[in-house]
């Protein structure tokens, strides 16, 4: 899988969090298990005024912190920061890439990259359509004997509008195949093993649609706050930032149908086709079936958690959504008739993302139990952490009659000896190197899920009978998401690290 063209990762807004946290990190990840080509460079740009050297041990620092291989070895690190070079730009001035393009083109000389270039976006959204025209400006959009490739971080638009407005300004100068729109979801381990279980697998496939599950239930908590986001966040909000593009994917990752090959046409389409069958929220729908909350003050395992609106750049009287559950349909042959519930939200008990299929239970009850509790299978994909699979199922109690009991089937990766989970990044980033798109979101795609997502904005916008219920911070969110999927035994999955850690609301 090693990335064999000669190439140049150009990355906007080098002297921020991602590219020190992440980007940086992940690089240095791959060149230690000699996945980059032999001639690779970074090349780091900002407003901000670093030499090379400052740069690179601003991000020797990143690397000692954040890489996964190991960092102990200072001659290694020494070597890989050789690779990387920095040019500080005033990314809005079309002049200004002039220069950026000389150092392209010095760089590109000493180490023979070829001409092929990618540059990874990593700054406001505001930038997005303004740096990819100024590199058209100087012509480095253009693939002649070489390739040029852009990588464009979240958020793809703001509501269905800007979405298409970004996606049309990006096409008059890129081809979609040159255009690598990051949803770091698709790059972890365990939502690409979701394609491998489904697909590897005789006994699963048969059994994934509307005659055997009776839901699906997908949950993505996180135990921190807004933090230092508030600037960004405030305006996006859980339906925004995690909905529309990080759940909406595992939707679409559960529910497609077989593509002919693991080939990114193949897929992508599959999973358009799965986002076209979303059906349309009404405004009833999105009365009954849609729970937005913000999390309040709350002591959370001893300690004073303060309340969304008491965080740092938050607006006084602020409505937005730290917590989103919802519950939709898909119309389509295989789905019709199976709700899928989503739910999301900061300041949970815990943080884990899983995805949960709810079989339906047997057609006929051998087994009465005196509690009259059923035991329907469940599959539990645990996307993160402690990345594996669970398959709950019913077992006989030893000993006389037949009394059953729930157990589970528990596989871990970190069972495994040999096992490297690369970092969303490291995965993603060596896939754009290889020119692989499988693992990045479509523009149709992203345009799909604005169109099922629009309405619901609009009308919290609009129809402030629309409630935003407040939720103690380290709580499963506001109890209305109860109501979404309280039937006859049924209820959401509470998961957490261990029995001890969130009280009754816990499920192993
Ligand atoms: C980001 C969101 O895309 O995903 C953040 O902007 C969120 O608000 C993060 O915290 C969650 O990612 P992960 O990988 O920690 O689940």
């Amino acid at each position: 899988m090693k990335a064999n063209d000669q190439q140049i990762l150009t990355i906007f807004g080098a002297s921020g969090d991602l590219t020190y946290r992440k980007l940086v990190p992940a690089v240095y990840d791959l060149y230690m298990q000699n996945l980059l080509p032999e001639c690779f460079a970074v090349l780091g740009v900002s407003r901000t005024k670093f030499t090379d050297e400052a740069f690179r041990e601003k991000m020797a620092n990143g690397i000692r912190e954040f890489a996964k291989q190991p960092t102990e070895d200072e001659a290694k690190i020494a070597s890989f920061l050789t690779m990387l070079y920095y040019e500080p730009i005033d990314t809005k001035s079309v002049e200004d890439y002039g220069r950026l393009k000389e150092r392209l083109e010095s760089i590109d000389s000493a180490c023979q990259t070829g001409g092929n270039y990618i540059f990874y976006l990593s700054t406001p959204p505001s930038l997005y359509t303004i740096i990819p025209k100024n590199l058209a400006a100087h012509g480095l959009n253009e693939q002649s004997d070489c390739w040029r490739r852009l990588i464009i971080e979240k958020p793809f638009g703001y509501d269905l509008k800007s979405a298409q407005e970004l996606n049309a300004s990006l096409l008059e100068d890129y081809q979609e195949e040159q255009i690598y729109r990051i949803d770091h979801y698709l790059g972890k381990e365990t939502v690409q093993n979701l394609l491998v279980t489904r697909f590897a697998n005789l006994i699963y496939e048969p059994l994934w649609n509307r005659n055997y599950i009776e839901r699906v239930e997908i949950t993505s908590a996180e135990s921190v706050g807004v933090g230092d986001r508030a600037g960004y966040y405030d305006d996006s909000g859980a339906m925004r930032d995690m909905i529309q593009n990080h759940l909406l994917q595992l939707v679409g990752m559960v529910a497609m149908e077989p593509p002919t090959v693991i080939e990114s046409t193949a897929i992508r389409n599959e999973i358009l086709k799965v986002f076209q069958a979303l059906r349309p929220l009404s405004k009833e729908d999105i009365r009954n079936n849609v729970i937005r909350g913000q999390y309040v003050a709350a002591k959370v395992r001893g300690e004073q958690m303060n309340g969304y609106r008491e965080e740092n750049g938050v607006k006084e009287g602020s409505r937005t959504p730290t917590y989103v559950s919802m519950k939709f349909f898909i119309d389509n042959w295989r789905w019709g008739g199976v709700p899928f519930y989503i739910r999301t939200g900061k300041r949970l008990p815990t943080r884990v993302t899983e995805i949960v299929i709810h079989f339906k239970g047997a057609p006929h009850r051998l087994f009465p139990d005196p509690t009259g509790f059923e035991f329907p299978n469940r599959l539990i994909i645990r996307i993160q952490p402690d990345e594996g699979i669970l398959l709950k199922f019913g077992m006989k109690v030893p000993g006389m009659g037949f009394k059953v009991e729930r157990v589970n089937m528990d596989f871990h990766y970190s069972e495994l000896s040999d096992a490297y989970l690369p970092s969303a990044y490291e995965r993603l980033l060596l896939d754009s190197m290889l020119g692989d798109s499988t693992l990045f979101a479509r523009g149709d795609a992203v345009e799909a899920a604005w169109e099922f997502i629009d309405p619901i904005i609009e009308a919290w916008d609009t129809d402030d009978s629309l409630p935003v219920f407040g939720y103690p911070a380290g709580t499963w969110g506001p109890e209305h998401a109860d109501d979404l999927i309280e039937g006859e035994g049924t209820m959401w999955r509470y998961p957490c690290k261990n029995l001890a850690d969130d009280g009754i609301y816990c499920e192993l």
